[in-house]
């Protein structure tokens, strides 16, 4: 028997609004490569990941081929949960035993992370990296303050989200279609699965409006020091 195949899947299939640039997010330029290209570097390049395969909006093969060449690709949907589902069929029949499901907007991803989700998915069916929280949470009352909200018990969730793939596959399948999901260990969980806790990385920050880009450019270039 070889080893258990792995994947990353890396979801790119996005318009980027909120940056309020023409060219999607993922495709604009980071430290002189395209944001994307980033992430699929960092998965292409790890040891234990056998495959990784993009997930592209309608119409962007020629950024993609710009970003990257030619790599595995497959078109997504109007929505991230639609764009991993179509991920996932495609991958379906491939014999896949584990999947890691990550945003290309989160382009600098330390192998720490990769190694640490692994490792998590010995013990569950799934696994994603958190931060905690470090500020102050308050519920609002339109224009004042409402109560502030323990932060002890509360975790910001980053990608990737590592995942047994037919237990993934099968949570995405058992999720109503009008229900949106900005992640998807929370489709496992409805599902009645376990998902473990890993340490997330500062690194791992997504980008989500244009100053973003100013931020992940220091951290880049090392001058924002991580931890
Ligand atoms: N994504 C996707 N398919 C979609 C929507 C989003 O693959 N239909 C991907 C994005 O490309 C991104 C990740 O999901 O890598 C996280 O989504 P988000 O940060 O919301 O990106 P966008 O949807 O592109 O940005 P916006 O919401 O500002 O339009
Ligand atoms: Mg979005």
């Amino acid at each position: 028997m070889g080893h258990p195949t792995t994947v990353a899947l890396v979801v790119a299939a996005g318009n980027g609004t909120r940056t309020g640039a023409a060219l999607p997010k993922q495709f604009a330029s980071l430290g002189g490569r395209p944001v994307l290209a980033h992430s699929y570097r960092a998965f292409a390049s790890h040891p234990q990941i056998d495959r990784v395969l993009v997930v592209i909006g309608q119409g962007q093969q020629a950024l993609l081929a710009a970003a990257l060449g030619d790599v595995e690709c497959v078109v997504g949907g109007d929505t991230r949960r639609e764009s991993v589902l179509r991920g996932l069929e495609y991958l379906k029949n491939d014999g896949i035993s584990r999947v890691l499901v990550h945003d290309a907007a989160r382009p600098l991803l330390p192998h720490a992370v990769i190694d640490r989700l692994l490792a998590a998915l010995d013990e569950d069916v799934a696994a994603l990296p958190v931060l905690g929280v470090v500020d102050t949470i308050l519920s609002t009352r339109k224009t004042h303050a409402g109560d502030v909200v323990p932060r002890a018990g509360l975790a910001r969730v980053q990608t990737p989200q590592a995942f047994d793939f037919p237990t993934l596959f099968a949570a995405h399948q058992a999720w109503p279609a009008e229900r949106e999901a900005t992640d998807d260990a929370q489709m496992v969980r409805a599902a009645g699965s376990d998902v473990r806790l890993v340490e997330g990385d500062p690194m791992l920050e997504k980008i989500t409006v244009a100053n973003d880009f100013a931020t992940a450019e220091l951290r880049l270039n090392g001058a924002m020091q991580v931890r």
